[in-house]
């Protein structure tokens, strides 16, 4: 007996526990978006330069609640950049700064303003013994970086060259691996102890590779890691509507102005903030399990960070809305993911 599709759900509000929404007048542009969704956001450090210590962190912070708009309850979650020389008495003052909520993990060249990141984990082993001692999670864009290796495997490498002996080096480090792409990942995140989570996106739960490559290459499309296979993006869709509480919400919202994208050489990232939940539920409708929608984007997050789930509720109704053509940035424009389509899903005020 086939089920009636809901037309309209209420559930807690949701928190992104992965988004960039980098600085300055284009911090301003999209913090909104972010802020009319979520409860709280853990908020990347790769800005130029990154945010490397606890002082920086807290101006950032300022920055940001700046940028918010009146009235507004949103928590920004601040998080430091994990360098080779980051100094282990910055991981206590870290938490004893009440604002930031993990580091990050870039391996250098890995990705957007990743030049700065950790060459060898080795020399980061001290601060993440801290980092364990302490309860502070790391969160890992888990790509290997070596040339040779195609890129299509660089998630799978990671897991296997330095995921498995990081996590044997440190068995009660909380370990977020973030924007999870492939069925190994979600494979090996489900078999891992409790210590072991991952965030993913909303864009590898509703597209694969071909939405990149088919028909004429597509630079809005372009994000790392990179969009992999179908039977991939099905595992994905398996793991985040499982209602295994390992897996939570984290868009990677990532907005580069248009001009950065449409180029010979474009960056990485798509923006999805403007619709993030709408994007989810979409996802979430096509795998018949809106009724683990909310888990996975309201619950699971704070669980593993040990926080409550935030108070109060949000409504998405069915209902087929047009995405603009493009969102202000700054000086520049912005293209969002789905621009001038439709998204199935629309969050009610
Ligand atoms: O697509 C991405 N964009 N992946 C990342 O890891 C970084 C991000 C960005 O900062 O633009
Ligand atoms: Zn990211």
């Amino acid at each position: 007996m086939s089920q009636q599709k809901p037309s309209i759900i209420h559930i807690i509000r949701p928190d992104d526990w992965h988004l960039h929404i980098r600085a300055g007048e284009g911090l301003k542009s999209v913090i909104p978006h972010t802020a009319r969704q979520c409860g709280r956001a853990i908020i990347m450090p790769n800005l130029t330069p990154p945010v490397i210590n606890t002082e920086q962190a807290g101006i950032y912070r300022q920055s940001i609640l700046a940028a918010l708009p009146e009235n507004t309850h949103f928590t920004p979650l601040m998080t430091l950049y994990l360098t080779n020389d980051t100094p282990v008495e910055e991981i206590q003052k870290a938490l004893d700064c009440g604002f930031i909520a993990a580091v990050k993990l870039y391996p250098a060249g890995a990705t957007t303003n990743s030049d700065a990141g950790v060459t060898d984990i080795k020399k980061c082993y001290p601060t993440l013994e801290k980092m364990q001692e302490l309860g502070l999670p790391l969160l890992v864009h888990g790509e290997v970086t070596a040339a040779e290796i195609d890129i299509f495997d660089r998630e799978k490498r990671f897991i296997d060259d330095k995921l498995i002996p990081l996590i044997s080096d440190f068995p009660e480090l909380k370990i977020v691996f973030e924007h999870i792409t492939t069925a190994d990942a979600a494979d090996f995140v489900t078999q891992s102890s409790a210590y072991i989570a991952a965030t993913i996106t909303a864009h590898h739960l509703l597209m694969n590779r071909n939405d990149m490559l088919v028909g004429g290459i597509k630079p809005h499309h372009y994000c790392l890691p990179v969009l992999k296979r179908e039977t991939h993006r099905q595992a994905l869709l398996k793991a985040a509507a499982s209602g295994n509480n390992k897996f939570f919400m984290g868009t990677d919202s990532a907005p580069h102005s248009r001009q950065n994208k449409e180029t010979a050489c474009g960056c990485a990232g798509m923006f999805t903030a403007f619709a993030a939940i709408e994007l989810y539920a979409e996802a979430f409708d096509e795998a018949s399990s809106l009724d683990k929608l909310e888990q996975f984007s309201s619950l699971n997050g704070p669980l593993f960070y040990g926080l409550e789930a935030n108070n109060d509720m949000i409504t998405l109704q069915r209902e087929k809305w047009t995405v603009p053509d493009s969102y202000p940035f700054g000086d520049d424009q912005l293209i969002p993911l789905r621009a001038g389509q439709s998204i199935h899903w629309k969050l009610k005020s």
